[in-house]
């Protein structure tokens, strides 16, 4: 569909990689996008795994470093268990296995560990009820002795596909299993559409988590630098050069005192900077507080230094900014907070940390909140079903219009019945049964899905289960209720368009329409996403626009003799 991220991603790999050298290369997930044509289904599509082996291969990026990539849960679409032939990870990826692992990468002067958690959903539903991950209790175990393997390391770095809000896990919860490393990288929410092109933050333990905006799109990538055992990033585009890292003294906000060794920032002698460009370096000038304290030398590679005397700014936080000029007039400009003292600490934003931080409240929340909007829906009926109906005294206000009409709603068989078990089959009852993968049929819960004799907890279920009850289930109560109140007061459907003031009436009648074509809509995307069948067996979504028609017509066609003591009382009302 991007013409261009195929050849992109090629110079990726030939070209950049080859500025870069890095010894390391991680991949977050999602190699391929495995959608249909219409973006709403999804598939594995053999071609595009293909074109990305066809790329590995051609470039020979997987000789010139370790190249490590892993799945995202686009490339667990629709596959029914890991050893199916769908599974095309486990043949086109460079890494092949699937699971978690742990990856130590050797040198002189220490050892880095790499442990990644692979919380991919098996089987693998399509989407989108494939969107959270899961880590059950014993892949937790699993995880937790890699955690103890990577202790005799000098730095532990943890990347997985999923930021930990969206990780289910059992236990502990994912990030005291990860609590010994220094970062976590991970991606999957893209940029939020553009909202959070930057989303990292701090776990309570310290470790940081660094989301990084996608390729795909936004063609990000990240520079990862351990200088002495203190780690520092860069976070790119492609092709914007020249690219730099101030690996010493680095930023105060991505510091941590209980995983890296800061106090060696005050014993250095030089300012470090790593400076990537295809063209010639010009000239690293770096400032301190604005004071220009002189030009970067070039050492080896990349690596540009400055002597410095850190004592100089031992007291309080301080700014470095470092400008980089290449021989082809490009230049580039990098900064950041920086402190000497170990004492010192920066917040992250709020948004990101909420965003990246708040699974249990999002998770729960979302839980709690859809409970809470079915307990609302059936609270109300059961007290306007039997709380006497007090007598009408007019002129009546809102209030008290607003009162009669759940009074008469709940008190009329056909529609306390109907609605009450709405209200409790969104909760309780199948949502759809229908192909979740290709071949295996699976049940729709609000609190999970069923497929391949398998459980998957439910999480997105929850808030497409909020998202049915605000935005359907209790306005459509709310307009029956109306509906009724139009009757009781004499109207018919006919006479109520012409009496009642149109801009009250025309605003209610346009939302429930809305309300109802999204509606109709959600089945055409179950019948894309989940196929046929499900549009069909889908009490949720087909049988309730059904349902809800006839509870419509209902409201018009009921005799006014069920109606007739509200109908007396409301006349007798209006005419006091
Ligand atoms: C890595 O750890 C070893 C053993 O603790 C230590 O001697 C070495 O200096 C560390 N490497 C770095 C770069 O700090
Ligand atoms: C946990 O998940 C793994 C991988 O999906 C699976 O092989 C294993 O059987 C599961 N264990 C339990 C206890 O559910």
């Amino acid at each position: 569909r991007d013409p261009k991220r195929v050849p992109d991603f090629e110079k990726f790999c030939s070209e950049t990689i080859d500025i870069i050298q890095p010894v390391l290369v991680l991949v977050t997930g999602d190699l391929t996008d495995a959608k249909t044509k219409d973006k709403l289904g999804s598939e594995q599509i053999e071609v595009e795994w293909q074109t990305y082996q066809l790329i590995l291969k051609r470039s020979r990026v997987m000789e010139k470093t370790k190249w490590i990539d892993i799945k995202g849960n686009h490339d667990s679409f629709n596959i029914p268990h890991l050893d199916s032939i769908q599974n095309y990870y486990r043949r086109y990826s460079a890494w092949h296995k699937d699971g978690s692992f742990h990856y130590v990468h050797r040198t002189p002067f220490g050892n880095y560990s790499f442990i990644c958690v692979d919380a991919t959903l098996s089987p693998g539903p399509k989407r989108p009820y494939n969107f959270f991950g899961i880590l059950n209790m014993s892949q937790m175990e699993e995880l937790s002795s890699l955690a103890t393997e990577s202790h005799h390391s000098n730095q532990t770095i943890w990347f997985g596909h999923y930021p930990t809000s969206t990780i289910i896990s059992s236990s502990s919860g994912v990030r005291m299993v990860m609590s010994s490393a220094t970062a976590y990288l991970c991606g999957h929410l893209h940029t939020l559409g553009g909202l959070m092109p930057v989303l990292h933050s701090r776990h309570p333990q310290g470790t940081l988590e660094l989301e990084l905006g996608d390729w795909m799109e936004n063609r990000k990538y990240r520079i990862l630098a351990f200088d002495h055992d203190l780690l520092s990033f860069a976070d790119l585009n492609f092709e914007e050069w020249p690219a730099v890292l101030i690996t010493n003294p680095k930023s105060l906000l991505y510091s941590s005192s209980t995983h890296e060794p800061l106090v060696k920032i005050l014993h250095s002698t030089h300012i470090r900077i790593l400076v990537f460009s295809p063209s010639f370096i010009t000239s690293v000038k770096v400032s301190i507080d604005g004071v220009h304290l002189g030009d970067a030398h070039h050492v080896s590679g990349p690596l540009y230094v400055l002597k410095w005397n850190p004592q100089n700014y031992s007291e309080g936080l301080h700014h470095i900014d470092v400008t980089v000029q290449d021989a082809i007039g490009k230049s580039s400009t990098q900064g950041h907070t920086f402190a000497v003292n170990e004492n010192l600490s920066l917040r992250f934003g709020f948004l990101s940390s909420l965003i990246l931080l708040t699974d249990h409240y999002i998770l729960v929340g979302a839980r709690i909140l859809f409970g809470l909007t079915v307990l609302v829906q059936i609270t109300l009926l059961l007290i306007f079903r039997y709380l006497r109906k007090p007598t009408l005294k007019g002129p009546p206000g809102l209030v008290m219009l607003t009162s009669f009409s759940l009074h008469v709603l709940s008190k009329t068989n056909t529609f306390y019945y109907s609605v009450l078990i709405l209200s409790l089959y969104t909760a309780l009852g199948p949502w759809f049964i229908g192909e979740v993968i290709d071949g295996q049929m699976g049940i729709c819960f609000s609190f999970g899905v069923i497929v391949g004799g398998h459980f998957l907890q439910g999480s997105l279920t929850f808030v497409v289960g909020i998202l049915q009850m605000i935005f359907f289930n209790l306005p459509l109560m709310a307009y029956l209720c109306w509906c009724l109140l139009l009757r009781c007061q004499g109207h018919s459907f006919c006479s109520h368009i012409r009496h009642v003031r149109h801009f009250l009436a025309v605003p209610i009648h346009l939302t429930m329409l809305l309300l109802l074509a999204w509606q109709i809509y959600s089945c055409y995307f179950l019948q894309r996403t989940y196929g046929t069948l499900a549009f069909f067996l889908s009490p949720m979504k087909t049988w309730l626009v059904v349902l809800t028609l006839v509870l419509i017509h209902k409201t018009w066609t009921l005799s006014s003799s069920e109606l007739r003591t509200y109908i007396v009382e409301m006349k007798n009302c209006q005419s006091s």
